[in-house]
Formats: structure tokens, C-alpha cells, sequence
């Protein structure tokens, strides 16, 4: 009966771990999902309480070793007759189908003993011809060391395991390869080969077969609206293409549950009586805009207040000097201390793997914004040993990771990274590099990752090196292995999984490039780059509220006022005015118009002289405009305007501006100081109407029609400065 029924027959998954690697664990989660019975590392078997833990087992298990612990396995489960056998290494394989399914086929096969196939022969590329030939599919027995492991079914009681023989540091793989080149053995053994990989699917190789299959193949797995198809049954592969397929497989993510195991590992921060030590490194590499917003920022994440380490270069030094009081604990380093990117980044880390009681190590890039305030705590709870927060350019698909890499380990676009980026898809996602911003444990940094020195290797930019060393972990080791290729397989690949997590918005990332930083307040110029920190830092509050609850007066007929700039924006272009210094002196030559001739002089620096006017004009299309058509609804203003300076009004110079037209279809006066504090007086007078406005409010301004109607003079200035910054629009 037992070969027609299913039924009677069991599977065990006989597997060797020495250490609980991130892929042990995702390995262990696809076997209970299935609700597989794995016997791991034979020690209630085969082992014989063999210990497996402690020190650097792995390079001391021989893969003979491995084989003689699956034969006393045997040789004790050999009396079951209904047992099917099956052997996988476990750290980095997922299981994407049911025991039920691969019973099934192992069935189908009619063999007693099925190896794993794939399309690459290792160790040994002359046993090649041995090979029976195939007609379609993979040829040679499934090769651990570079792609995947033995992954092989056979039941124990027909298979003839006593002549197994070799010592514990023998290569396994060559062992079996030999096994089953011999055609005597191969019969006897009833050995074959599982060439179209129904039953075991090594991924190493089969990326692009899968993705040229898509239409044809039936699938299980569908994501990426139904595009991508997957059809394992059991799948492998060293390499990264298993981390992408373990955030879906088996069942870990989609379309209607999202996902599914996000969440499972989560601690609890309300439950802790003391939150877990902190230590921030902050790393300013290029000159940053935004940077006392960062700080800013960092200094309100709601967490108690952490030690920081700041790295940074010359730039910040006035900034620095203002602000280090802010930190209760840090340490700096500036560019005196001459260290390379990555240097700096080792000893931030250093820092916390050094220190015991340092839970967590934060390292945040200066280009960073982070508007979620809880994104520390967030990351704590996920409790993996690397993770970061997905941050991404405003409105672009720049963000801080790879969903997966090229050839030569530089940006490649994975499947579902768009969708990750835009949030569509939302998750804690295993992914082969990130940057700027992520959070270290540190158990890990004393543990997996206590090589120091992460962040050097070879020409790698130290992002880059770090996100391979804790991927490669073992590669390290390969080289003082003694013969590299027999060894490889044997030692556990520890690489530490690296996170990125999108199940909150937490911030956004800087554009550093083109930033220009001989002006004065250099972030005034950010308006094309970085619009966003730009309207944040500089458009007032409460701007956008004239549109949605007409947050506007109006004081006299046609004259409107709103509030447009922030007290920030005002100041710094004051500043910027002051810095450059040379007033016209208001008269009535002027070279720098048209003509050479101005009627009504006043005492000012135009927005072109500082090399403002482009950013100006935008700002008047931006957020002008809308009010225009607001308050003046037909009229669609193109924001053309020749002439944007800022007044200075003072008793000592000019203090007032007699009656006049302005030479403009409308005028905005944006008053940039506080009437009483910084100056007396001052306020605007409109003939027509017997109106004046007394009190101007710092960071609003009126718009007003130009001429005919709106003839206008500014009250004089009796004590103190005061500041405006007038347009002339659509002259
Ligand atoms: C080996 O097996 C024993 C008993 O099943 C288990 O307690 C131990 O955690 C295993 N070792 C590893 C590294 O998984
Ligand atoms: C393997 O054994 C089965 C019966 O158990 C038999 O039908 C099949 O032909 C054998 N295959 C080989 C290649 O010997
Ligand atoms: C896909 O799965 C189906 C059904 O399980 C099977 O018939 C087919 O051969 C498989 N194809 C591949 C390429 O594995
Ligand atoms: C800084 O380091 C570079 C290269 O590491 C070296 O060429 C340079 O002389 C160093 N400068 C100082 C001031 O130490
Ligand atoms: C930076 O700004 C200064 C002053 O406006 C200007 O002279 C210079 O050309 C700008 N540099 C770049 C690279 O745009
Ligand atoms: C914005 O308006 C609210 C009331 O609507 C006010 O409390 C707040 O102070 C205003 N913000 C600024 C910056 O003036
Ligand atoms: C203008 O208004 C003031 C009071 O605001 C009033 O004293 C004055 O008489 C008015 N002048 C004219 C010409 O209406
Ligand atoms: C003028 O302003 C200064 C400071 O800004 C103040 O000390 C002085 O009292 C003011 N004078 C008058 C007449 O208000």
C-alpha cells in the first residue's frame, strides 16, 4: 500500500544548523507555516547530543561529518517503513509548498533517492561528462557551495545508507556527486536527479527562467499585480533573490492581507521600565541644507535625550558652536581629526559595541528629515538586528535602499521597489542595501557583526561595504580557510538580514546637490531643490489657510493682507540684505533700472543683486499667484514682476515714501520686522479712501492694485528700522 497511498506516508525534514542564523529563523517559519516536522540538527538523533553550539563550529564541521550524522539518523528511523526522508540545509531555504504536495511528487518521480538539479556543475567542472545527459532541464546534482545546498528525498528503509562511508571532514557534496556518477550505484540506489526542478527549485540560476516562464507557468505565488509567478515547491538559493522571495513566500505577504508576520516579533516599549540605551551617530559628509531643522528634528524625536557622536565637516562649524549645547552627552568629530567617511562611521559604531550597555546604535545622515517623531521607538519594537525607515525624495523614487543589486553589486531595480517606495505596498522588507538612516542592536554589533572596520572595503563607498559585510558575513572567513572551495558549504552563511520599514511615513531625504553655500542664509536658495523643507522653513503656518478658511483681512477697499512668510524667512532676508550692504541711498539716479531714472526713490537692495530673482519669481508663482486669483478671481497673474527689492526705512536715512502709483498691475509689501520691537511708526496710507494700516504684522503682506485707484504713501518711520520687501507685478 505504501506506494499508491499517500496517505500512509510521512516526511521528516532532517536538517544540520549550528547557529541561529536570520535564515535558520525564516527557514523555521516556512516549516511551521506548513506545519512541517523538522528534526534539526539530529541532536535528539543522529547527533547524539553531539554539541553543535559554541565557537566557530561551523568551520569545524566537515561535511562528512554531516553525512555520518544523517546515517546514525537513519540507521535509527530505518525500521519506519512509510518515512520519506527529506534533507535540506536550512539557512537559506524557504519552503513554498506543503509536505502533502512534495510526498505527491516524490511519488510521481518513481525513485528512490531524488537529488536537487541545477545548470551549474561544482566542485568539479571535469566530472561534466560523467553526467548522464538530459533532454530538457538541469543536468547536475545540486551543488551547495556557491548557489544552494543538498536538498534530496529518499526513503530510508530501500535506501542502502550502511555503505555510506567517508570520514567527517570529506567534502559531502563531492561525495554524493560520486555516488551518483557511478551508474552502478546510481541503479542500485534508485537515484535520480530532479531536473525540472518539480520539486526542488534552486533560484540561484533561475531568476530569469522564472520571469521569462510568467505567462506559462501555473503559480502559486502572485504579486506585483499577478506579473511576477513564482512555482516552488521548495525553494533555493544563497543569495539575495531568496531574501526578495522571503518577504512573500510563503504567504508573507499580499495584495489582501498585506503582511502577514510583519509584526510577530515585536517587544513591547510601554512594558519596559526603562527604555533601551541609544547612542546616535550623526554623520555630516557634505555641506547640507536644512541642517538646524535636522537637528532640530533629532532633538524631538520623542525618546529621552541619547548621547550623540557627530561627525561633520568644516561647514557646520558656526552652526555647531551654537547648537552643542542642545546634546546632554557628545562626542565630536571635526574635520581636524582628518578620518575618512568610513572611519568615521567605524568609530561611531565602535562606540556603541564597546559599551555594553548600549541597547541600540542610530546612525543618521545629515540629509535626512525625519517628520515622524516616533520613528526610534517604531524601530525598536520591529526588534531585528538592522532596520531602517523608509525614507524617500520628495515626489521622486530616490530613497534610502535597494531592492536589490546588479552583477557587480551596484543599483538594481527589484520588482517591487517602486511600489515599496510609493507605499502601495506596505511592510517590514528584507533587502540587500540601505543607507542614511538605520538602527544597529547592539548584541549584534558585539555578536554577528563584531568585526570592526565595517565600513572599509576595498574601493567600496562605506555604506556599500557595510550592507556587503553584514550580507557576506562569511566572506570574510573564506579567506584563512585552509581550501576555501571544500569549506564553503559547510560553514553557515551568517549574513545578517538588513530591513527597511514602510508601515509609517517617517520622513523624507534632503537633496544635497546643488547646494550653493556663499550666500549668507544659504537654505533661501533651496526653493527649487527642496521644496519642500523650503516652504516648511520659510511660508508661514497659517498661509494655507487663506484658501481653505479665508484666513485674510482686508483693511481698506481692494487692499488684502495674509500671511506669507514665516518669522525665519523674514529675518534671513534682512540678514542676507544687511550682509550684502550696499543700499541705494534713495535717489533718484538709479543705474540700476531701466532709464536710469526713478521718481519716487526709496532706500533698497533689489532681489537681483543678491542673485535672488529667479528663486523670487518662483515664489511669486508658487504662492502669490493663488491668492491673486483668490482675491481677484478672473484675474490669472503670470508672476511677472522686474522689480523685487526690500525697503529699509530709518529716521536717520529715509523714514517715509510721499504719495505714488506703483508702476504694477499689483503690488505685494511683505513687512519683515515687528512694528513697536524693532522700529516706530511706519504703516501705509491710501489716499482714495482715507485709509491707513498702522500696525504692519511681521511675515504678512498686502496686495494691492497698482495704479489709478491705489494711489499710497508710507508713513514715516520715527524710531528704530524697518524692513519690506515690495513686487512690483505685472508692470
Ligand atoms: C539543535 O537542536 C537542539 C534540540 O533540538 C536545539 O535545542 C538547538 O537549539 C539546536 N541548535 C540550533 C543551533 O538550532
Ligand atoms: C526505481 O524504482 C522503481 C520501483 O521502485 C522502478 O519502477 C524504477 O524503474 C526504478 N528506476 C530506476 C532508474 O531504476
Ligand atoms: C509548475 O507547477 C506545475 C504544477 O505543480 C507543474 O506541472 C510544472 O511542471 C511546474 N513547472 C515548473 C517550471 O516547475
Ligand atoms: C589627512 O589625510 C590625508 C590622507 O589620509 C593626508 O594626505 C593628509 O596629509 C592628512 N592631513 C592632515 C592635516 O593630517
Ligand atoms: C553660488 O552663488 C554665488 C553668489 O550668488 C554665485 O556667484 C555662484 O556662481 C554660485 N555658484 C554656483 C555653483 O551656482
Ligand atoms: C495660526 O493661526 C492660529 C489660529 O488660527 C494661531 O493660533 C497661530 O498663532 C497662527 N500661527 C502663526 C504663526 O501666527
Ligand atoms: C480721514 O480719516 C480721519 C480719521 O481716520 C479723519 O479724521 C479725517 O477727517 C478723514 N479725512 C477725510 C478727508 O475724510
Ligand atoms: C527708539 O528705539 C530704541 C531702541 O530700539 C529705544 O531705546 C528708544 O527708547 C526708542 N525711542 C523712542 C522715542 O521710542
Amino acid at each position: 500500500y505504501k506506494s499508491c497511498s499517500l496517505f500512509f506516508r510521512k516526511l521528516l525534514v532532517l536538517t544540520v544548523a549550528t547557529e541561529e542564523t536570520d535564515g535558520f529563523r525564516r527557514f523555521m517559519q516556512s516549516a511551521n507555516y506548513f506545519n512541517y516536522n523538522v528534526k534539526l540538527n539530529c541532536s535528539s538523533g543522529a547527533g547524539n547530543g553531539e554539541s553543535w553550539k559554541g565557537g566557530d563550529v561551523g568551520r569545524s564541521i566537515g561535511g562528512g561529518q554531516k553525512v555520518r550524522l544523517l546515517k546514525e539518523a537513519m540507521e535509527e528511523l530505518a525500521d519506519q517503513e512509510d518515512l520519506v526522508i527529506l534533507t535540506v540545509d536550512s539557512y537559506d531555504l524557504i519552503f513554498a509548498g506543503g509536505p502533502e504536495e512534495i510526498l505527491k511528487k516524490f511519488q510521481q518521480a518513481n525513485h528512490k533517492v531524488i537529488f536537487a538539479a541545477e545548470g551549474l556543475i561544482w566542485p568539479d567542472k571535469r566530472l561534466a561528462e560523467k553526467y548522464p545527459s538530459v533532454r530538457s532541464g538541469k543536468r547536475y546534482l545540486n551543488s551547495g557551495g556557491k548557489t544552494c545546498k543538498f536538498c534530496w528525498l529518499f526513503s530510508p528503509k530501500e535506501s542502502n545508507v550502511a555503505q555510506w562511508d567517508l570520514h567527517d571532514n570529506d567534502d559531502d557534496q563531492l561525495f554524493y556527486t560520486k555516488m551518483y556518477l557511478d551508474p552502478l550505484q546510481r541503479l542500485n540506489l534508485n537515484m535520480t536527479l530532479d531536473h525540472k526542478c518539480q520539486i526542488f527549485q534552486n533560484l540561484n540560476g533561475a531568476v530569469g527562467e522564472n520571469r521569462r516562464k510568467k505567462k506559462t507557468t501555473k503559480s502559486r505565488v502572485k504579486f506585483g499585480a499577478g506579473l511576477q509567478t513564482f512555482n516552488l515547491s521548495c525553494c533555493f538559493s544563497s543569495q539575495m533573490y531568496l531574501n526578495y522571495l522571503g518577504n512573500y513566500v510563503p504567504d508573507a505577504w499580499n495584495y489582501e492581507h498585506g503582511c502577514a508576520h510583519c509584526n510577530d516579533d515585536n517587544v513591547d516599549l510601554t512594558e519596559m521600565r526603562e527604555l533601551p540605551n541609544v547612542l546616535v551617530g550623526v554623520f555630516i559628509e557634505q555641506p547640507t541644507p536644512f541642517l538646524p531643522e535636522f537637528f532640530h528634528r533629532l532633538l524631538t524625536l520623542d525618546y529621552p535625550r541619547t548621547s550623540s557622536e557627530v561627525y561633520h565637516e568644516k561647514h557646520i562649524q558656526r552652526f555647531w558652536e551654537d547648537n552643542r549645547n542642545a546634546f546632554s552627552s557628545f562626542k565630536v568629530v571635526g574635520p581636524e581629526e582628518n578620518l575618512s567617511q568610513g572611519e568615521a562611521r567605524n568609530m561611531g559604531m565602535d562606540l556603541c559595541r564597546q559599551d555594553s550597555s548600549c541597547d541600540y546604535y542610530f546612525s543618521m545622515d545629515s540629509d535626512v528629515m525625519l517628520t515622524n517623531r516616533q520613528t526610534l521607538k517604531m524601530l525598536i519594537e520591529q526588534n531585528r538586528k538592522i532596520i531602517g525607515p523608509l525614507v524617500t525624495r520628495q515626489g521622486k523614487l530616490w530613497s534610502n535602499f535597494w531592492g536589490a543589486l546588479s552583477l557587480d553589486g551596484y543599483y538594481a531595480r527589484s520588482e517591487d521597489y517602486v511600489d515599496i517606495v510609493q507605499r502601495k505596498r506596505v511592510g517590514v522588507w528584507n533587502i540587500p542595501f540601505m543607507a542614511h538612516v538605520y538602527l544597529v542592536q547592539g548584541t549584534a554589533l558585539r555578536n554577528e557583526l563584531k568585526e570592526r572596520n565595517h565600513f572599509v572595503l576595498e574601493k567600496l563607498d562605506p555604506d556599500m561595504a557595510f550592507c556587503r559585510n553584514a550580507r557576506e558575513l562569511t566572506s570574510h572567513r573564506e579567506k584563512d580557510s585552509p581550501s576555501p572551495e571544500s569549506f564553503h558549504m559547510l560553514r553557515p552563511p551568517k549574513g545578517v538580514f538588513m530591513y527597511i520599514t514602510n508601515q509609517h511615513e517617517f520622513g523624507r531625504l534632503i537633496s544635497t546637490a546643488n547646494y550653493n553655500i556663499s550666500h549668507y542664509n544659504n537654505d533661501l536658495w533651496q526653493i527649487f531643490e527642496n521644496p519642500v523643507d523650503w516652504k516648511e522653513k520659510y511660508i508661514h503656518q497659517n498661509y494655507t489657510q487663506i484658501f481653505t478658511h479665508n484666513y485674510m483681512e482686508e483693511p481698506c477697499p481692494d487692499v488684502f493682507w495674509f500671511p506669507v512668510f514665516t518669522e525665519t524667512a523674514c529675518d534671513e532676508l534682512v540678514q542676507e540684505m544687511e550682509h550684502f550692504g550696499s543700499w541705494s541711498g534713495g535717489r533718484h539716479e538709479d543705474k540700476r533700472i531701466s532709464g536710469g531714472y526713478e521718481t519716487v526713490p526709496t532706500d533698497d537692495i533689489h532681489m537681483k543683486q543678491i542673485g535672488f530673482e529667479k528663486e523670487w519669481l518662483h515664489f511669486l508663482r508658487e504662492f502669490i499667484s493663488p491668492v491673486t486669483l483668490k482675491v481677484f478671481s478672473g484675474y490669472y497673474t503670470k508672476g511677472y514682476a522686474v522689480m523685487n527689492f526690500v525697503v529699509k526705512y530709518t529716521p536717520d536715512r529715509q523714514s517715509y515714501l510721499r504719495p505714488h502709483h506703483d508702476s504694477s498691475t499689483f503690488t505685494i509689501n511683505v513687512a519683515l520686522n515687528h512694528k513697536d520691537t524693532d522700529f516706530q511708526g511706519g504703516g501705509c496710507r491710501f489716499h482714495r479712501y482715507n485709509c491707513s494700516i498702522e500696525s504692519p504684522r511681521k511675515g504678512w503682506s498686502f496686495m494691492h492694485p497698482g495704479r489709478l485707484t491705489h494711489l499710497h504713501e508710507g508713513l514715516p518711520t520715527t524710531n528704530g528700522t524697518r524692513y519690506i520687501a515690495i513686487s512690483f507685478i505685472d508692470p
